[in-house]
């Protein structure tokens, strides 16, 4: 990879470039830098670079033809990149983008920056190292120049490698220690030591967990939580105990649309079964009806994609069955989460309960949702956790229920990308 830099101080780079895994690189010849001074293609004397920011206020801005003159003296000039806190975030992500090219063109502002014209000259992203503001560019040259190196062939040591590094798997690394075994009474954990490398590979990804929910739990949107779940996440559809307008205990009809969405949202998010609770025996018929026609009769061939999603249906008379069902499929305890529009003290939030999707990874998950005018309140005081409102913007928040758990299996299940 060649990367050019314009900047105003070169002697910046004097040792970052003559040390550690960059010096590496450019040894191997994988890495080639050629700096380009901004002072060179100033046209005055004094080889002045800057000058005052039009509108007014103190700071100088980098004058226009000094920068477009440096830009045109480089013969081969690849993606051209503003170091700039205004600029998109560097990421993993883009780092890792950034290291397929073979040409990169830095340009390091400094003082107010660039003038903003020079975009019009040449194509060019903005990228920032974070949200605060340095004096200039140099450093942030180094630090995109340092994590791009790292992707080039040859220059991580054996048995490195980038993609086993923080977000590379969508969480941070789990900790490190080496010898001695023990110093001043602190001990390195057991487990590493054991041999056991099923045990240290379970032991790693627990705590690369708790460190990201401890750190960074934003991190966790960014990845599903089934990545590493040992057990399903299962939602349950509750047609008994529900209220109805008036708030007497009911029991409520199927909805077909309900049983279509809800098995789409279901096989779209990743959900492994979607049960349908009725204590109607009429109405376990009708769903097993429906079910049938759209995984084996002639709807299984007219649309194999609804067959897939219906192919997570199960129905069941109650929810102490279909959970008693959950929990001896995956040979474990069930955590029960409650959903509800209203208020409720004990309610937890959506990110945490993200979180305890990735904490608890070797339990199943039943997410309870009702119809008519919500479950009963025996049926939210008796699960392990009550989910808060899903709220819009003013106090009408009466989704249907399909809607509801399409937003909840989102808001739980689904990735969010910057
Ligand atoms: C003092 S800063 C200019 C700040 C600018 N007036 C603003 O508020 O956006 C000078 C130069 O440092 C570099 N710089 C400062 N902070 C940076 C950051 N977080 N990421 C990337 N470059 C940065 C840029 O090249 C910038 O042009």
């Amino acid at each position: 990879m060649k990367v050019n830099i314009i900047t105003a101080f070169p002697e910046a780079f004097d040792s970052f470039l003559s040390v550690s895994m960059v010096k590496r690189a450019i040894d191997k010849g994988v890495l080639d830098v050629k700096i380009y001074d901004l002072r060179d293609y100033s046209t005055d004397k004094h080889r002045t670079i800057d000058d005052y920011s039009y509108g007014g206020g103190e700071g100088m801005v980098i004058k226009l033809p000094v920068v477009v003159s440096a830009l045109r003296d480089i013969p081969e000039r690849g993606k051209i990149i503003l170091l700039s806190p205004r600029g998109k975030k560097l990421n993993y992500d883009v780092v890792k983008e950034l290291s397929n090219y073979d040409v990169l063109t830095l340009i390091c502002g400094h003082y107010e920056g660039v003038d903003e014209r020079v975009k019009l000259f040449f194509e060019m992203d903005e990228l920032s190292i974070g949200d605060y503001v340095l004096t200039g560019g140099e450093l942030p040259a180094m630090v995109l120049i340092d994590s791009v190196v790292r992707f080039l062939p040859g220059v991580l040591g054996r048995g490195d490698a980038p993609e086993k590094d923080s977000f590379s798997w969508g969480l941070l690394e789990y900790p490190h220690y080496t010898r001695p075994r023990e110093f001043e009474g602190v001990s390195v954990p057991d487990v590493l030591l054991s041999g056991n490398h099923e045990m240290i590979g379970e032991w790693r990804l627990k705590e690369a967990i708790s460190v990201t929910v401890r750190q960074r739990p934003d991190l966790l949107y960014r990845v599903s939580p089934l990545s590493f779940r040992k057990r399903g996440i299962h939602l349950l559809l509750v047609h008994y105990p529900v209220l109805d307008r008036n708030g007497n205990v009911v029991s409520t009809a199927i909805a077909n649309l309900d049983i279509h969405d809800i098995a789409r949202s279901c096989k779209t998010f990743g959900v492994k079964l979607f049960w349908i609770v009725t204590p109607l025996e009429s109405q376990r018929e009708l769903v097993s009806k429906i079910v049938a026609h759209w995984t084996t009769g002639y709807g299984a061939e007219y649309n194999p994609m609804r067959k897939d999603a219906l192919g997570v249906v199960r129905v069941v008379r109650s929810l102490e069955e279909a959970v008693r069902k959950i929990s001896s499929l995956e040979k474990c305890d069930v955590v029960s989460v409650s959903t509800t529009a209203k208020v409720k003290e004990r309610a937890v939030s959506f990110s945490y309960m993200r979180q305890k999707l990735f904490v608890d990874y070797e339990k199943a998950f039943a997410i309870i949702v009702g119809t008519g005018w919500g479950l009963d309140e025996s049926v939210i005081d008796s699960t392990d956790y009550v989910l808060e409102p899903i709220r819009g913007v003013g106090e009408y928040n009466h989704l249907s229920v399909r809607s509801a758990a399409a937003i909840i299996l989102d808001r739980l299940l689904g990735i969010r990308r910057d």
